[in-house]
């Protein structure tokens, strides 16, 4: 179990993140929305050791108080994401890419562990390929999810992987990302701008303005909600 409390990140003069408290269950799946600048990442850089958040803010993982650890024993403990611009490393095939991951976030190789990730994120075939150069952008999106999965979460962070697919291959990596939640048992915390896809996919879904959470709810009770509709229509974006 994640829990936020009272996380707040300023940059300068500009607060991204500003007093969120949240709790997130490992068995859960929940979409994280809101429009662009509204934090959402920043946020997934707090969870995950990448952004120092300001005094009096707090996380919590299993219990364990990480605000203060750094990002390899977040992963050894279970947090698992992935990045918004997939990043492979370069000059690497994509099982190297695995390789590398899972001595990050496990502290070892487990080849076997390597295959059966391969063959979940159907890149068996692309695994001696170089990872920077050799994949389409459908790959590029599995080969992201498949890297934070060689760190052997329990909890997966996803910013945006499913943005820029085609309806077709969107679908098919939903069903990808439920099968994991499911038969992994697998926590996710998904950031993602197509309502659509959110209430297929998601539980509960809460949502980001301007740094400060607004909603928090089921997918039906939240894209209801007269708050969420402004924020999302954009009145006060312009
Ligand atoms: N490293 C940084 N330095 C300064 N400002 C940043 C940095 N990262 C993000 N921001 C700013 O913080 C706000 C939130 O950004 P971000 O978390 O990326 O939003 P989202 O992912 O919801 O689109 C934006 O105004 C962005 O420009
Ligand atoms: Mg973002």
């Amino acid at each position: 179990m994640l829990e936020l409390a009272n996380v707040t990140v300023r940059f300068g003069g500009l607060t991204a993140v500003q007093d969120v408290s949240l709790a997130v269950g490992s068995d859960q799946v929940v979409g994280l929305v809101g429009p662009n600048g509204a934090g959402k990442t920043t946020l997934f850089n707090v969870i995950s050791g990448l952004v120092r958040p300001a005094p009096g803010s707090r996380v919590l993982f299993d219990g364990k108080d990480i605000t203060r650890r750094p990002l390899h024993q977040r992963a050894r403990l279970g947090l698992g994401r992935s990045f918004q611009i997939p990043q492979p490393m370069h000059e690497l095939t994509v099982r190297e890419n695995l390789i590398v991951a899972q001595r990050f976030g496990a502290g070892r190789v487990d080849p076997r562990k390597i295959d059966r990730i391969l063959e979940l994120m159907d890149l068996t075939g692309q695994a001696e390929r170089d990872a920077a150069n050799g994949l389409a952008l459908q790959e590029l999106k599995r080969l992201e999810v498949a890297k934070a999965l060689a760190t052997e979460p329990k909890l997966l962070l996803l910013d945006e992987v499913l943005a820029g697919l085609e309806t077709l291959a969107k679908r098919m990596f939903m069903d990808k990302l439920r099968e994991l939640h499911e038969t992994l048992g697998l926590g996710i915390l998904i950031i993602e701008h197509d309502i659509e896809t959110i209430s297929s996919l998601c539980h509960r879904v809460v949502v980001l303005d301007f740094g400060q959470l607004i909603a928090d709810g089921t997918p039906g009770e939240v894209f209801s909600n007269p708050d969420v509709i402004r924020s999302y229509t954009g009145a006060d974006h312009a």
